[in-house]
């Protein structure tokens, strides 16, 4: 809850602003800084904090053989891009992750696009990036955000990814 309430105000009051986007520009090129200026500011700055503590753990922990630093960092700051086909403000967000707590089985069968999105983002995204030409370790960051026990050859990065996109 405390997560919640954090993400919020962060929300509502943090922007992406210079100092983000020297950041945000070292692991994106043009195309996709284009998809990533496509969300919403509130998950804009969810997805460049989860980037950024990613990178920051990974130095303070030392690098990993079996973890790609870049391509993690890149994943991490387009993981949520699926939620570029249907934009929902930080309000509508956090009614959803309200219901979401007591009502899961009866809102995932609802045909509001909006909540499609927020339960099929992972995949949404991952049909996005298809267009262009990545490696299946790198769309496999995006598809599997969300799930558990993946088996994948690079389901250290993935599990890396969704323990920090799930404490931001
Ligand atoms: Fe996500
Ligand atoms: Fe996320």
């Amino acid at each position: 809850m405390i997560i919640r309430i954090k993400q919020f105000f962060r929300g509502v009051f943090q922007r992406v602003g210079n100092d983000e986007y020297k950041f945000i520009k070292k692991y994106l090129d043009s195309y996709e800084l284009d998809l990533f200026n496509k969300l919403t500011s509130y998950e804009k700055i969810h997805a460049y904090t989860v980037a950024k503590k990613i990178s920051d753990k990974l130095i303070n922990q030392g690098y990993k053989d079996n973890i790609d630093r870049d391509r993690l960092i890149k994943a991490a700051l387009l993981h949520d891009i699926g939620k570029i086909e249907c934009a929902m403000n930080i309000i509508e967000k956090s009614i959803i992750v309200i219901l979401d707590k007591f009502f899961r089985n009866k809102l995932k069968k609802s045909k509001s696009k909006k909540i499609n999105i927020y339960y099929n983002h992972a995949e949404v995204g991952y049909n996005i990036l298809l267009n262009k030409e990545y490696s299946e370790e790198f769309l496999n960051i995006i598809k599997f955000h969300h799930c558990d026990n993946v088996e994948a050859a690079n389901k250290e990065e993935i599990q890396l990814l969704k323990q920090v996109d799930s404490q931001t």
